[in-house]
């Protein structure tokens, strides 16, 4: 298995998630706040993140265990409402101290910290007064984009600015899924999208601005991956239109070049603006130009995929799964090959360098009699997965990979039912203790994925 010499190895987290802390540190409120204090049984046993990990008090001994565990980069993102806690106006400076001092521990430890300006936290404030669909919104992240190159790109150089649209658009406010569990138009959907996408170019540009040092901007969507059901060339051509196509299964949100293409291309894909034109918002030159501001790496979160050949009437047709087959404990299907399709599919359009911004798999994890956590399907799983992923690295130039997640922790809808992490939480006393995956993946990062 060969990756290049300087291949980041890395684990990953998001700050709701994780922090706790919820009312501490002159923190504001943001939608996940606010929306999981109804009991109405949309998250798993009405379970809230607001103490979840405790990270916000133990960031020390959990950059101590990513040391221990030899994980050289770890992908964090910044709760919005503890740094400017109604979004726009005053800065909380007590926020600012907080992620000074996780990244300062970072860097005193070699770890490479990689920072996401948003991974769902979106302040109540902003919310309240249309959030996502206000036009201001893009000028709002911008703001505060401005604030975090100030005052962490003297330490940190490489970002992320947006986490999964598909889901803080689709799953949010498209399908319901998700808090504030909403089920609004495609026009009003697409609207929100379109602003996303600005606010993603915004920060780019507020980002660089102001930057203490020359970065590295990219962009964190996702995608289940379109994987051609046979090697035949036509197989392989019906994944590339279905992944890049419009979706034929859930909401247009799942729609990978509707993301990606206004980003690295300046446009929407012609078919799409064809197919929702009745529900499009109104989509400027000036628009465009702020979205495809200019990235340097390309981060794709891939969990799974779907197999797809060519049907008889020359269009992508999507098949079923073979009975049986092997799947997570949140019912996910797996599918290494999605590590190979994904990367190499996304290089070929795009030809910006990948980094696999989250991988993992959800176990049902316990502690077993003799103390340990013997997670060997994680093993297995992300053995698999990463050995598709170094093939894709022979055709493509993939920089990294980043295990999804860190630690057990909150999984948004899940609660605390579904466990992702390399390291066990015992949510009762907050003890950590690594998985047999964990320190697998320790002789991964040290062998370079030779150990495999
Ligand atoms: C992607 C999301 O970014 C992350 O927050 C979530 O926990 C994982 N997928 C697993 O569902």
């Amino acid at each position: 298995m060969k990756f290049r010499d300087d291949f980041v190895w890395g684990a990953a987290t998001s700050s709701y998630q994780i922090e706790g802390g919820q009312n501490e540190g002159g923190k504001g409120a943001h939608l996940w706040d606010e929306y999981v204090k109804e009991e109405n049984g949309k998250v798993f046993e009405n379970q809230r993140g607001d103490v979840s990990c405790d990270h916000y008090h133990r960031y020390k001994e959990d950059v101590q265990l990513m040391k221990e565990l030899g994980i050289k980069a770890y992908r964090f993102s910044i709760d919005w409402t503890r740094i400017i806690p109604e979004g726009i106006g005053a800065i909380n400076e007590e926020g600012i101290a907080f992620y000074n001092s996780l990244i300062d521990e970072l860097v005193a430890n070699d770890i490479e910290p990689y920072l996401t300006l948003f991974h769902w936290e979106l302040p109540m404030e902003l919310y309240k007064r249309g959030g996502w669909m206000n036009p201001d919104m893009p000028e709002w992240f911008a703001n505060y984009a401005r604030v975090i190159a100030e005052r962490f790109s003297d330490r940190v150089k490489n970002f992320f600015t947006i986490n999964e649209p598909q889901c803080f658009v689709g799953l949010s406010f498209s399908e319901g899924v998700h808090a504030p569990w909403l089920q609004l138009p495609d026009s009003q959907t697409l609207l929100m999208s379109h602003n996303a996408l600005k606010a993603h170019g915004r920060a780019v540009q507020e980002l660089r601005a102001h930057a203490r040092q020359p970065l590295n901007i990219g962009y964190a969507p996702t995608s289940g991956i379109a994987l051609p059901a046979t090697d035949k060339p036509e197989d392989i051509e019906a994944a590339r239109q279905a992944y890049f196509g419009i979706p034929q299964e859930g909401t247009w949100a799942w729609n990978t070049a509707w993301w990606s293409d206004p980003v690295i291309f300046g446009k929407y894909p012609e078919e799409f603006l064809v197919h929702f034109e009745k529900d499009l918002p109104k989509i400027t030159d000036d628009d465009m130009k702020i979205i495809s501001e200019p990235i340097d790496i390309y981060g794709q979160n891939i969990y799974l995929g779907y197999p797809v050949r060519m049907g008889e009437d020359g269009k992508p047709e999507l098949l079923s799964r073979n009975t049986g087959y092997a799947k997570s404990a949140s019912n996910w299907p797996m599918t290494p090959d999605a590590l190979y399709w994904g990367p190499k599919f996304l290089y070929d359009r795009y030809k910006k360098p990948i980094f696999i911004t989250e991988n993992g798999l959800a176990c049902h994890d316990w502690v077993h009699l003799d103390g340990k956590i013997h997670d060997s399907s994680r093993i297995d799983f992300t053995a698999r997965y990463l050995g598709a992923l170094s093939r894709a690295a022979e055709e493509a130039d993939i920089r990294g990979y980043f295990a999804w997640s860190l630690m057990d922790n909150f999984e948004w809808a899940e609660g605390f039912g579904q466990r992702y992490g390399l390291v066990y939480v015992d949510f009762q006393t907050q003890k950590r203790i690594p998985k047999d995956s964990a320190y697998w993946y320790r002789e991964v990062i040290r062998t370079n994925g030779a150990c495999i």
